[in-house]
């Protein structure tokens, strides 16, 4: 059994991870939230909890865990100045705990974009925060594998997905399929030390990323 400490459970995306990763076999999430009122909605699915804030010493929320799913984010109702504090210094510091604990991958959700952050107008300090996060973890030692969707959407997932490097074209998916893609991540040979850029298509979501490996 994997004990998997999910960053960012409690957010849209996080709690579908949180779902699949219970229900898959081999699997123990641990789902870190920020306040003693957000445990219920896991503890009624079985879902451990460990209480961690990104902007203070979250250390703890590591012991005796193997792997990782970051899919924290300040998201777009916060200034730039949480975008820095949460996208990037929060996920260079839990890289750095991660590091420190020896654990075996990180698997984190970026953003398509991030390469060319100048870009994409509007989205320049964020795209440059979640780069900067993802170069820190290309940089370390701890095998990874970087996620960088496409717009984020509610809709059903279909497990239907491009891929590539560069995708060269805007594009949506659901996070539905985001979370599993990022389950399949915690492989780890599975796009072993990569990043790649996912959008909506017609691939099949594993053999895609079985074969980008
Ligand atoms: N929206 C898009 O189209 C898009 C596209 C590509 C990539 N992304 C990225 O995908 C990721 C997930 O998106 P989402 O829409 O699922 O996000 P979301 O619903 O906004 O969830 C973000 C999570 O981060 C947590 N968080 C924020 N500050 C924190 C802190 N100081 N300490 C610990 N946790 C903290 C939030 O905690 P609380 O629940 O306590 O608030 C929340 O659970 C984000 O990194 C986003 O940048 C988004």
């Amino acid at each position: 059994m994997e004990y998997i400490l999910i960053i960012g459970a409690n957010g849209k995306t996080g709690r579908i991870i949180s779902k699949v990763l219970n229900n898959a076999s081999g699997y123990k999430p641990y789902a870190m939230i920020r306040e003693e009122k957000q445990k219920s909605y896991f503890e009624n699915q079985g879902i451990e909890t460990r209480i961690g804030d990104l902007e203070d010493n979250f250390s703890k929320a590591f012991e005796n865990i193997d792997k990782v799913i970051f899919a924290a984010g300040s998201g777009g109702q916060t200034g730039d100045d949480k975008t820095t504090a949460i996208d990037q210094d929060g996920a260079i510091k839990a890289i750095v705990i991660a590091e420190n604990h020896s654990l075996q991958k990180f698997v984190i959700l970026s953003s398509m974009g991030t390469d060319k952050p100048e870009q994409v107008k509007g989205l320049e300090h964020y795209l440059k925060a979640k780069k900067t996060a993802d170069d820190f973890l290309r940089a370390s030692n701890i095998p990874f594998t970087i996620i960088q969707p496409g717009a984020l959407t509610d809709e059903d997932g279909r497990e239907k997905v491009e891929i590539a490097k560069h995708l060269n074209k805007p594009g949506k998916i659901s996070r539905e399929d985001v979370a599993q893609a990022l389950v399949y991540a915690l492989e780890l040979d599975i796009i072993k030390n990569r990043s790649f850029e996912m959008i909506s298509g017609e691939d099949d979501l594993k053999s895609a990323m079985e074969s980008y490996s």
